[in-house]
């Protein structure tokens, strides 16, 4: 396997660490070019850049990029290029000495990104779901244009579908099943959700994953946009793709072919396999974290339907997705605000889904044959959304 010359966006975050862990283990496969992030966690960032020493490093101001400056030591700073600002994160992932980008940003954040560097040919890994679900098919042409790009998902449940469809014909399958952890209140059965404090919803059993994630692991809108990402990357048709609760979140998904087998994949619950396999694909090499599953262990495989009337967050996306068009733009806006509300104890965790819905309700949805469309959906949402927050929700 040649080595990956690595640009990581999110270097900070929980797929940036578990990421450079992999760098750590196996120096001689892969490396950091180039990384992204924020600057909000300056010592972790500090100390990423001076162990890895990557050529160029984006933050996202000229403030947090003179605070990094500062803190570097001499012999550091004169190896580096600091930039700054949104654009800076399409430098990173067009960066020439780089030949792998992991988009492990937050949100619609990672959409430009994600499209300038298929467009440059890259090994594409999409930790960062959110661009495949507003814009699965300016993605699938960016992809399709760019003979040298490879795109794979670093989800746990669409690298396992990812394996399970090796060699299979797409035609052939009869249901493809995403498994949810369910977050921390799947089986809660007389918990109020007007009551859900932040604390408790990012209380995930199974993993530790940024804020964002875990609140969308509570409501299941993660599960919902996953559904969609799965049309994105596959094109399974939305009535094929099921969703199923297993607690244990040991089978990553399954998929059933017509001739009624099922091919399940199944492995330890820790990120970092996943993104071992979107680094190595189609190659294989030693399991860097050490963990295998321990089948004396494991007495029980659970699986249930989740309540879509519990969960609304997940019935809006599969309408979203089924509907197409720049609603599901509208809905990745529209939780990104309600997200950051309830984080911010603004609103309740059962008013999620209500702002969401009566975001794409309002929406006028057109085809998003563009950039531009996309882009403008995302501010309207954004602005719908934090309107509804002030007239209705304080
Ligand atoms: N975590 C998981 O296990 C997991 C699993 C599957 C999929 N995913 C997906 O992967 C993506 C990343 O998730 P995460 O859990 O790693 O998130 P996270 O821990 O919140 O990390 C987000 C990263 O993005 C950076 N960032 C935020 N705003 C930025 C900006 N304006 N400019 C540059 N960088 C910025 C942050 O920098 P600062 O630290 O400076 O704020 C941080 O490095 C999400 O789309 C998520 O759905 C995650």
């Amino acid at each position: 396997m040649p080595k990956r010359k690595i640009s990581l966006l999110g270097a900070t975050g929980s797929i940036g660490q578990q990421t450079l862990d992999l760098i750590r283990k196996s120096p001689n496969t892969y490396s950091l070019e180039a990384c992204a992030a924020a600057g909000n966690n300056l010592d972790a960032f500090i100390q990423i850049v001076e162990e890895f020493q990557p050529k160029l490093v984006s933050t996202a101001s000229a403030s947090k990029a003179d605070d990094l400056y500062k803190s570097l030591s001499l012999s550091v700073k004169n190896k580096i290029q600091i930039i700054h600002g949104e654009a800076s994160l399409k430098e990173v992932a067009a960066f020439p000495l780089s030949d792998t980008v992991i988009l492990g940003l937050v949100g619609a954040l990672g959409l430009e990104s994600a499209l300038t560097a298929l467009n440059c040919g890259k090994r594409t890994i999409f930790a960062n779901k959110e661009p495949l679900v507003m814009a699965g098919n300016l993605i699938r042409e960016a992809l399709n244009n760019n003979k040298e790009a490879v795109l794979i998902p670093a989800d746990s449940e669409h690298v396992a579908v990812h394996q399970c469809l090796q060699g299979q014909n797409f035609d052939k399958v009869n249901n493809l099943y995403l498994t949810a952890s369910g977050g921390p209140f799947w089986n809660e059965k007389n918990l109020d959700f007007n009551s859900i404090k932040p604390a408790q919803a990012l209380n995930h059993p199974t993993w530790k994953m940024g804020h964002k994630i875990t609140i969308d692991s509570a409501t299941l809108m993660n599960k919902g946009l996953e559904v969609i990402e799965a049309y994105s990357l596959f094109e399974i048709p939305y009535d094929k793709i099921q969703v199923l609760i297993h607690p244990q979140s040991l089978v990553h998904s399954m998929v059933e072919f017509i001739d009624g087998h099922v091919l399940a994949q199944l492995g330890p619950n820790d990120m970092r396999l996943v993104l071992q396999y979107a680094l190595d694909y189609p190659s294989r090499q030693n399991n860097l974290t050490d963990k295998f599953l321990n089948w004396k262990e494991i007495n029980k495989l659970e699986f249930f339907e989740p309540d879509l009337e519990k969960f609304k967050c997940l019935k809006l996306a599969y309408w979203a997705g089924k509907h197409a068009q720049t609603y599901t733009a509208c809905l990745v806006a529209a939780d990104e605000i309600a997200v950051e509300l309830f984080l911010q104890e603004k609103i309740k965790f059962s008013q999620i889904p209500d702002l969401i819905e009566e975001v794409l309700n309002m929406h006028s949805a057109q085809e998003p044959k563009t950039l531009e469309i996309i882009q403008k959906t995302d501010q309207w949402a954004r602005e719908q959304a934090m309107n509804l927050y002030k007239t209705k929700y304080i």
